[in-house]
């Protein structure tokens, strides 16, 4: 497997990887789970859309435009391919955080009789671990709606708690929506039970797969949950573009979020009938070269192998995690081993605040982010101001993990900690 999967060779095919950084070291990017690095493949496709094809998808008779809706319908069936889904359930929107929005936009804004709408006394559930991105749309909606926003509470390893599953999901819910993987502590939520109990109650249940959908391979069909979000930027792609996965039956019947040209059916000056899915959730002219460019970067990994991209990383998580077991006074926040957990590692060094690592790893040419990591709620839980937080992708190996580590350790005798 490692003799195949070679970081050394994939950096290759990212030219910020050719850039010196400060202090004249190389770059060690050790911050994927914020945004990805692109490889050329991407760059060029975006550019070569621009070039030789550039017009306003669904309209216009002329070639161009003809050609810029097959390059952009066309990658919207390798979206569909790489999540296992149907062509039509794929919707391009402009990010993971505007995919989660205009789902719970649907549920506070549909007729009384429908699945969606959410009355006073109806029941959310979340957990602590949500990104602000996968907790407040859901918050405001309570707040609009008079619904009760409850949640998973985590135990001491960063887990989610499952033993009040069914004080949490009951009759009354309607929807339940949480991480796949958490962005500060890599823990993987085992959903299999969890969408089981909503479907017990008919309630839906939403996935925000940012942190899984660019590093472990997503079956939606398999996963059985009806609405899925990510970002194409964690995935190598371009930014500006999002996916919104929702199942047909349940697209179709949905309030959409942006109203305006190319998602209707039928306009009169005083009334619209929407379109069927997935145009119903694209009004405007589209982020089109946003979304050739992820087609090109699905392209990417599916070449590499998304069953061999997860052994990496859990390969070099492993490593990484016992490197940190031997540093004295640093802390590792979550599960210590790399059992069902992700490639992001969360840690504290005693004696120094995490902005001051980061400014002290950026020294040595180390990228990493500090902070709270857009979950405030969670750092509170943990009794944390924020962490700093490393994590890997395709392209980190262990040489990465080796210049973390020795950083660390000249951060430590900086502060003399
Ligand atoms: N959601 C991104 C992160 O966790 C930005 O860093």
């Amino acid at each position: 497997m490692k003799s195949m999967f070679s970081p050394a060779e994939i950096r290759k095919d990212f030219p910020i990887f050719a850039k010196t950084m400060r202090g004249g070291n190389r770059l060690v990017y050790l911050d994927s789970g914020a945004t990805s690095q692109k490889p050329r493949s991407v760059l060029d496709a975006e550019r070569n859309f621009y070039e030789l094809h550039n017009a306003a998808v669904h309209r216009g008779a002329h070639l161009l435009a003809e050609e810029a809706s097959s390059e952009y319908e066309g990658a919207r069936a390798v979206l569909a391919g790489f999540l296992n889904a149907e062509v039509d359930e794929v919707i391009f929107t402009k990010s993971a955080t505007e995919s989660l929005n205009a789902i719970a936009y649907s549920f506070g804004n549909a007729p009384a009789n429908s699945k969606f709408s959410i009355k006073p006394g109806d029941r959310i559930v979340v957990s602590e671990l949500e990104h602000h991105a996968n907790l407040i749309p859901w918050q405001q909606l309570a707040k609009r709606t008079g619904a009760e926003l409850v949640w998973f509470p985590i135990d001491g390893e960063g887990r989610i708690d499952l033993s009040k599953i069914d004080e949490l999901i009951t009759e009354r819910t309607k929807v339940v929506a949480l991480t796949h993987q958490s962005n500060v502590l890599g823990t993987i939520v085992p959903i299999e039970k969890i969408v089981e109990a909503t479907h017990a109650v008919g309630a839906l249940f939403v996935l925000d797969a940012c942190q899984s959908a660019p590093h472990f391979k997503i079956d939606v069909k398999k996963l059985g949950v009806d609405f899925l979000a990510f970002s194409g930027h964690k995935a190598l792609g371009p930014t500006g573009i999002g996916i919104l996965w929702g199942r047909l039956d349940l697209l179709n019947h949905m309030e959409p979020f942006l109203t305006g040209g190319s998602m209707i059916e039928s306009v009169t000056m005083t009334d619209a009938t929407w379109a069927k899915a997935p145009k119903r959730f694209e009004a405007g002219v589209p982020n089109m070269a946003q979304a050739v460019g992820l087609a090109a970067a699905i392209k990417y990994l599916d070449a590499l192998g998304m069953d061999n991209v997860a052994k990496h990383e859990k390969d070099l998580t492993g490593y990484a995690l016992n490197q940190f077991a031997n540093l004295d006074g640093v802390n590792v926040i979550g599960p210590k081993n790399n059992i069902d957990r992700g490639s992001v590692i969360s840690f504290e060094i005693t004696g120094i605040h995490p902005h001051d690592v980061g400014q002290v790893l950026d020294q040595y040419g180390i990228a990493v982010r500090t902070g709270h990591h857009c979950a405030w709620p969670l750092m509170r839980k943990l009794g944390l101001v924020g962490t700093t937080r490393a994590s890997f992708y395709v392209y980190n190996d262990e040489s990465d993990v080796d210049s973390l580590i020795s950083a660390i350790d000249e951060a430590k005798k900086y502060f003399k900690v």
